[in-house]
């Protein structure tokens, strides 16, 4: 019996399958086969539960730090490169594999003393903090929803939306914050209407500005990929004014028992301007200066370019939330639409 080595055959099967050269992780847990050969070191419970998928700039940073709040909650640990996102499922780190990825679950992390259970087929263990991921680069990620249904069919998503027109303008100030030449060198209404002949780095500018908040396209994407009902969408502006009420509604739909009030645990803060963690009688801990930024009103002019570029996306994202039903309409979304129409 002979056959081609097994590098040559590896090309010649790449050559003839090159759809399948992209590897794409599957979940061990999914599979009584591959569970039987893994390693006993590994466990279907260093997998994350729930994944806050962004998008960038809504106050996916605010949320993170109220879930790590939350004593029957564990996120990832932190990694050397992107901080408290691992940005697993987009990019290049995908490539490092699940290992890399369980890396960052480590089971001694999600041990508690609480009793908990979180609404999930195979949620087993009762004396477990259950995972949590949040990368806001996944939601407008062209590949994401597919990886992440492969390796996790079963995981709620978490969405925060405001206003699109916001989001670009807090964006463009974020680049300008971080020393970017482009976002100093150019107004942010230069930047969003640079024309697609403009050079590279001010269409890449442009693009994470506006391709972000087009919010009803990247819906339809996960949506192929994940039932609507794994799906909770929280109104950003909801989140800034009103947390307490937002964290009570995303514990629901996570089942997480005990429910955490956190009217105990957040307050706001006149200083900040924003909700804050609250320490003791006198302090609050709050997000740095980097979220929450002072930064001059957006001009007159690149609002009614927004408003225009943005109404059939926000069309799009009323239609769609109407299709997926009892889903609230966000305040924001009205104005935006009353103000255009
Ligand atoms: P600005 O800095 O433009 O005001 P993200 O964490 O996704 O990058 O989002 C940052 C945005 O979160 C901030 O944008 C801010 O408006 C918003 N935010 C919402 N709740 C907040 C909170 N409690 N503390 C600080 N920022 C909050």
């Amino acid at each position: 019996l002979s056959s081609t080595p097994p590098i040559q055959l590896g090309e010649h099967y790449f050559k003839l399958h090159p759809d399948e050269s992209d590897p794409i992780w599957g979940n061990p847990c999914e599979d009584a086969r591959h569970l039987k050969i893994w390693s006993r070191s590994k466990s279907c419970d260093s997998l994350p539960k729930f994944l806050v998928i962004g998008p960038q700039k809504t106050g996916t940073t605010a949320l993170y730090s109220f879930l790590s709040m939350h004593p029957s909650l564990a996120s990832n640990l932190p990694s050397p490169d992107t901080f408290e996102e691992i940005q697993f499922f987009n990019g290049n780190n995908y490539y490092r594999g699940l290992d890399w990825y369980m890396s960052f679950f480590p089971l001694q992390n999600a041990t508690s003393s609480n009793s908990v259970h979180i609404g999930s087929p195979s949620g087993s263990s009762t004396n477990a903090r259950y995972f949590f991921e949040k990368s806001a680069t996944y939601f407008d990620g062209d590949l994401v929803p597919k990886r992440a249904h492969q390796l996790l069919p079963n995981a709620k998503l978490v969405v925060i939306l405001i206003s699109p027109a916001k989001r670009a303008y807090s964006w463009y100030q974020h680049t300008r914050a971080h020393g970017d030449v482009i976002a100093n060198n150019y107004s942010f209404y230069q930047v969003i209407t640079a024309s697609d002949t403009a050079p590279k780095p001010l269409r890449d500018l442009r693009n994470r500005c506006l391709n972000p908040g087009k919010y009803a396209q990247h819906l339809e994407r996960w949506l192929a990929f994940y039932p609507n009902q794994q799906l909770h969408i929280i109104d950003g502006e909801q989140l800034r004014l009103n947390p307490i009420d937002v964290m009570n509604d995303l514990q629901r739909f996570l089942k997480i028992a005990p429910l955490m009030d956190y009217s105990n645990h957040l307050r706001y803060d006149p200083k900040k301007g924003f909700y804050c963690q609250v320490l003791n009688e006198s302090r609050n801990k709050c997000l740095g200066k980097s979220k929450g930024r002072i930064y001059p009103e957006m001009d007159e002019k690149s609002t009614k370019i927004l408003q225009r570029y943005y109404l059939s996306h926000n069309t799009a994202l009323v239609k769609l939330l109407k299709k997926l039903g009892s889903r609230p309409i966000p305040t924001w979304l009205k104005n935006e639409l009353s103000t255009t129409t």
